[in-house]
């Protein structure tokens, strides 16, 4: 395990059986990256999703593009093939990922980004999204802020109820940068009888100015954005970014 990856590579095994009922459909997610594209390079014919899940986002993009996905977990790729038949998933990391082709545009969305846990992991997945982009091409990502991630340290536990099972999402922040969510989800087989499935998930958070700043030289920053639509800071509960591949 390389030292910036996700301290439990088995993550995401328990809950990828559970992942699209408990985020819902991410329809509203794939039509903003659909109009970035259509914004910022019309004429796009691939794309590359890393840390692709269930594929529920590529699947949302249509047929209009070649599709391509990787992702660390190969439960959550298993989700992928069936909900995406037409894009060529493949389990890798993307702070080290290879490929044989370069993309009009690489996502990495649903902060994706902040479960590579240490700044070298996020710098290092910079430089492959930069040799998998055609100059000119488009790097669209997300990221949990430093700000939302200490809100849900300081948050009681989330409850939810989907379907017949329990979710107990509990995020503990150590006050400096990285955040723990506890996942459990009490599946219901019968009336009385659950099945407990238990996720340890780890975040990093990085202030927004030294990720631009670590984006600068390779990327142009083509458009940011908070939830409401204003400039993102360190306290904006999420914050959309779209580059270019500088020459
Ligand atoms: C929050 S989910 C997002 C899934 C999908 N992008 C979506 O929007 O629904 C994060 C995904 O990133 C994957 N992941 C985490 N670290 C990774 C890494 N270093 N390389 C590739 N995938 C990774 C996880 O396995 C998981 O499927």
């Amino acid at each position: 395990m390389l030292p910036w990856q996700n301290g439990d590579v088995t993550a995401y095994q328990e809950f990828a059986p559970f992942y699209d009922a408990v985020n819902g459909e991410p329809a509203e997610r794939s039509r903003q990256i659909l109009d970035y594209i259509a914004r910022f390079r019309p004429a796009s014919t691939s794309v590359l999703e890393l840390g692709c899940g269930t594929g529920a986002v590529l699947a949302g993009l249509g047929s209009g593009l070649a599709l391509t996905g990787l992702d660390l977990s190969s439960e959550m790729l298993a989700y992928a093939k069936r909900r995406c038949p037409s894009a060529r998933l493949y389990e890798a990391d993307m702070t080290t990922f290879v490929q044989p082709e370069q993309f009009d545009v690489v996502l990495c969305v649903f902060d994706t980004l902040n479960h590579v846990t240490t700044l070298e992991g996020w710098l290092a997945t910079f430089e492959r999204v930069h040799a998998h982009l055609v100059v000119g091409g488009l790097f669209i990502f997300d990221v949990n802020t430093l700000g939302r991630l200490r809100h849900l340290g300081d948050s009681a536990p989330w409850v939810h109820h989907f379907d017949q099972h329990t979710l107990i999402m509990n995020v503990e922040f150590d006050g400096h940068c990285l955040a723990q969510w506890e996942i459990r989800i009490f599946e219901q087989l019968h009336e009385r009888h659950f099945v407990l499935h238990h996720e340890r998930i780890t975040e990093l958070g990085i202030p927004l100015e030294r990720l631009k700043n670590a984006l600068a030289s390779d990327f142009e920053l083509l458009m940011e954005t908070d939830p409401e639509g204003k400039t993102p800071s360190d306290e904006s509960s999420r914050a959309y970014f779209v580059f270019r591949r500088r020459a």
